[in-house]
């Protein structure tokens, strides 16, 4: 077939076919099951708004959910609510959460009559968020609406399981904090793994020294006003502010560190010299021919010629060793 004949054969057949879709639309939507399916998916669960269901006391719960109780009575939910309820709603323990469930009893296989918390149950998101919240909002959860976990549709029930005592504190849904993020941050976890990495696989700090999963007023969900401030609250002769400044110390430490791991040395974004190469001209106040990739400790030895002994382990800080910045009179190339 020539070209010419193929024009007004597609626009034949995409006229047709536009036209199809559109007899197919105009029948699916006035189909009655169609908009039923339409307006289910804009609706909320039932019992979280339909006045008619009422609140109807944990005993009758229990008659059917006992097996759930045997764990549940463990939480600290469970305690305070139970031993120490601070106002009625906490006196309903499981309809606190779950709302009234007077139809629910009644017709239990209608997911639409309980608000539920597991991802089968298929209670919107917003929905359970809005049961927690509701005791539980402020606080470290200022930030939650419009954060990054907030707005990819996480629920509260993604990193905590009220029913069940698995963790020690924070009712989370594996026993630690890290593992709780690493169930979705594999990622992160490789990072951690990598030969230099901050001291969490350790156990001497978790995620949330370093990132609010509720939400922050910095990107990405940091506990601090900038990268350097949350640096300097461990690193706090980092801080400075230093008689002689090296600038891209000031501007962010992430120019030079990796935050979770790297398999370069001291978490450094890339090997020495080259790191400082990346910025510097090697020509720049000293003849640059010393610092050439076949010149580093390594690649000389590799071709067999004697590596350049000024690029011998930490290279350019053999002399210029306070890459943070100096505080000694004589110190502006940060050489002490
Ligand atoms: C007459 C028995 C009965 C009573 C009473 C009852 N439930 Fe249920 N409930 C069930 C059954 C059966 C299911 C599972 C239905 C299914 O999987 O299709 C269920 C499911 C649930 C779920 C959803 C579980 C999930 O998969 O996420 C929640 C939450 C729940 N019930 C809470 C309650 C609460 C709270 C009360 C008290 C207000 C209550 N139920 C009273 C029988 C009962
Ligand atoms: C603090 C809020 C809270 C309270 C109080 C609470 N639940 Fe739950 N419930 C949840 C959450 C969150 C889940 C989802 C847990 C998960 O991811 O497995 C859940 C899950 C369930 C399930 C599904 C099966 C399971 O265990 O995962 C049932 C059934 C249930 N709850 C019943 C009850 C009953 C009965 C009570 C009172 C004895 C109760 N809940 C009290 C929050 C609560
Ligand atoms: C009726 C009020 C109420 C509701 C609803 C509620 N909580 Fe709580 N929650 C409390 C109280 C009270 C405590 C214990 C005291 C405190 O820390 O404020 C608590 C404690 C917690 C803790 C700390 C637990 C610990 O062991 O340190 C977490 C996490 C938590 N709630 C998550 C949730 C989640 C997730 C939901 C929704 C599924 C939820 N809560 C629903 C009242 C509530
Ligand atoms: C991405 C995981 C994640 C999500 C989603 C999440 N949390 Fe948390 N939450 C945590 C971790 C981790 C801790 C422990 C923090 C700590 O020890 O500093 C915690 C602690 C808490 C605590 C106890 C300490 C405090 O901050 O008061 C409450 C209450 C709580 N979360 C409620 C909620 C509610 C309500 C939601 C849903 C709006 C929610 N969380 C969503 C991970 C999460
Ligand atoms: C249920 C899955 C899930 C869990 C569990 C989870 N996250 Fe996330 N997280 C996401 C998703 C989805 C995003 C957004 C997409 C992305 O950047 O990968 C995200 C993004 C982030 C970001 C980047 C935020 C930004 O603004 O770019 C940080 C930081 C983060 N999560 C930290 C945590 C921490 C800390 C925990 C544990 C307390 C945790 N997450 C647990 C799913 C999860
Ligand atoms: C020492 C502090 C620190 C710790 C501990 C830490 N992070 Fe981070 N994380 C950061 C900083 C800083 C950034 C931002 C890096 C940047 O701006 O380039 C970041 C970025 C992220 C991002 C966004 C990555 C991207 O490419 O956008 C995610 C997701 C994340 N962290 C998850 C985690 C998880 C999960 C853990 C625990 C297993 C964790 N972090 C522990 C400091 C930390
Ligand atoms: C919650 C405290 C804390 C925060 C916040 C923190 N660190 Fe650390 N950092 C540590 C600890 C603890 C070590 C391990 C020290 C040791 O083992 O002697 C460490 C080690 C390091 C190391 C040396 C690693 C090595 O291989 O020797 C570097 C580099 C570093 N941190 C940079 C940073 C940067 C950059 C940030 C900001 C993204 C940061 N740190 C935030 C606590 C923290
Ligand atoms: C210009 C690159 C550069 C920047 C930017 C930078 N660092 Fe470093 N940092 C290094 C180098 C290179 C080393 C290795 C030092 C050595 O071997 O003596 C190091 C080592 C470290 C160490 C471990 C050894 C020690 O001196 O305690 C920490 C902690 C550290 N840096 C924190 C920070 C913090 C916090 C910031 C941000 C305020 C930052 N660094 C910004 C280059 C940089
Ligand atoms: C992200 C870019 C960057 C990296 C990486 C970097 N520097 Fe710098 N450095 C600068 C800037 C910008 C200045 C300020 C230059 C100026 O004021 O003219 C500076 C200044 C200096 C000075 C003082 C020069 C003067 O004129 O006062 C020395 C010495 C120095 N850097 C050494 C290093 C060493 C050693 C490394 C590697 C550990 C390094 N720099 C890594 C950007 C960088
Ligand atoms: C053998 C010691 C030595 C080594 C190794 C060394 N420098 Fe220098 N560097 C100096 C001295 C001395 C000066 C001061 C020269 C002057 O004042 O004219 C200087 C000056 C500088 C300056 C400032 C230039 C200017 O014009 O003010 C920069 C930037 C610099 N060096 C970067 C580096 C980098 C990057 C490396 C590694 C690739 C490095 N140096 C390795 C001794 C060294």
């Amino acid at each position: 077939m020539s070209g010419k004949a193929l024009g007004p054969m597609r626009a034949w057949a995409a006229g047709a076919l536009r036209a199809f879709w559109s007899l197919w639309a105009l029948w699916a939507l006035s189909a009655p099951w169609a908009l039923g399916a339409l307006l289910a998916g804009a609706t909320i669960p039932a019992a979280a708004q339909q006045p008619q269901a009422s609140y109807i006391g944990e005993k009758a719960c229990l008659g059917c959910h006992s097996q759930e109780n045997r764990h549940f009575a463990d939480s600290l939910h469970a305690k305070m609510f139970r031993l120490n309820p601070r106002n009625a709603r906490e006196e309903r323990v499981c309809e606190a959460c779950h709302g009234p469930g007077s139809l629910h009893a009644k017709d239990n296989a209608n997911k639409e009559l309980m608000v539920g918390f597991t991802r089968g149950w298929g209670t919107p998101v917003q929905t359970q968020n809005d049961m927690c919240m509701g005791c539980h909002q402020g606080g470290n959860r200022l930030h939650w609406p419009g954060s990054t976990h907030a707005g990819n549709q996480l629920a509260c029930a993604d990193c905590h399981n009220p029913m069940e005592r698995v963790s020690l504190t924070s009712a989370l849904v594996k026993p630690t904090i890290n593992e709780t993020c690493q169930t979705c941050h594999r990622q992160q976890r490789v990072e951690f793994n990598k030969r230099s990495h901050m001291p969490l696989p350790e156990g001497k700090m978790s995620c949330v020294d370093c990132h609010n999963p509720h939400g922050s007023s910095t990107r990405p969900l940091l506990k601090a006003e900038s990268v350097n401030m949350l640096c300097t609250s461990c690193h706090a002769e980092k801080r400075g502010p230093m008689l002689w400044e090296h600038a891209p110390v000031r501007e962010s430490c992430m120019n030079c560190h990796q935050p979770h791991g790297s398999n370069h040395e001291k978490l450094l974004v890339s090997a020495r010299p080259q790191l400082c190469q990346q910025c510097h001209s090697p020509a720049v106040g000293h003849p640059g021919q010393f610092y050439n990739a076949s010149q580093t400790a390594a690649a000389g030895s590799q071709l067999g010629g004697a590596p350049s002994p000024r690029t011998i382990g930490r290279s350019c800080q053999n002399c210029h060793s306070q890459v943070h910045g100096s505080n000694h009179p004589a110190g502006a190339r940060l050489q002490r």
